[in-house]
């Protein structure tokens, strides 16, 4: 005899309205490089990484560490670290592509309220190990799974979120002097947007278009 499931054990019916909602914030996230200067409401910060730790993650290792960047000092170190960086990267180019990368914003580190440090720990005992014998890297793609979970959730709540990664990840740690185990997964940037745009910057910049034809899906 097959037990009939439980009121509970179902869970919530997402419905079509918010299935329109949930796409219409898709389309509507976006990297953000220009912020206001307003500080985010006591407690929001707090509340969107709860709701970044619910991401999925191998073996639930959680391996995500945040670090809120918040003294002048570190801040200055990051704000160096990254203009050494973009200069590097500027020199890679040469001719209109070098005038129009120098054109680019590509980070609101001067502006953003709040600053966050994302690392993975390699070494994290939660999950024993299950998943990632074989694939170590997962323990970053499961804090890449949290990142992006914290960008949809602070899109929700009308917080624009900027990643740079225009950085040396190994002069950043250092300077936030933290465990050994950990690597440099991401740096954000959050707080709310100038402008909201359904379109990447990139693209209205002139830099790259979105592909028209989809993602690339083969079969076998
Ligand atoms: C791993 C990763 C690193 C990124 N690093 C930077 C960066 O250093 N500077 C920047 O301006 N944007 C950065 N971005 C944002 C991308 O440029 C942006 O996602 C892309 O142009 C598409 O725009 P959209 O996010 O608004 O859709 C990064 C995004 C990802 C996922």
């Amino acid at each position: 005899m097959t037990e009939k499931p439980s009121i509970l054990s179902m869970g919530p019916d997402f419905g079509a309205d918010f299935q329109a909602k949930l796409e219409e914030l898709l389309v509507w996230r976006r990297d953000v490089r220009h912020f206001r200067r307003d500080a985010l409401p006591e407690g929001l910060l707090e509340r969107l990484l709860g709701l970044a730790a619910l991401a999925p993650s191998v073996g639930l290792s959680q391996p995500w560490r945040f670090v809120r960047v918040i003294s002048v000092e570190s801040r200055a170190r990051v704000i160096e670290n990254f203009e050494a960086a973009n200069a590097e990267a500027l020199a890679d180019y040469s001719g209109d592509r070098a005038a129009l990368y120098a054109r680019l914003k590509l980070a609101g580190l001067r502006e953003a309220p709040e600053h966050l440090a994302v690392f993975a720990d390699l070494a994290p005992e939660a999950g024993q190990g299950l998943g990632r014998r074989t694939m170590p890297e997962t323990l970053q793609y499961s804090t890449v799974c949290a990142v992006h979970t914290l960008w949809l959730a602070a899109r929700a709540a009308g917080v624009g979120l900027g990643w740079v990664s225009i950085l040396d990840p190994q002069r950043l740690t250092r300077d936030l002097a933290v465990d050994e185990a950990w690597r440099l997964v991401a740096y954000l940037c959050l707080g709310y947007p100038e402008a909201e745009h359904d379109d990447p910057e990139l693209q209205r910049q002139g830099w790259q278009a979105r592909a028209e034809a989809g993602p690339v899906v083969l079969t076998r």
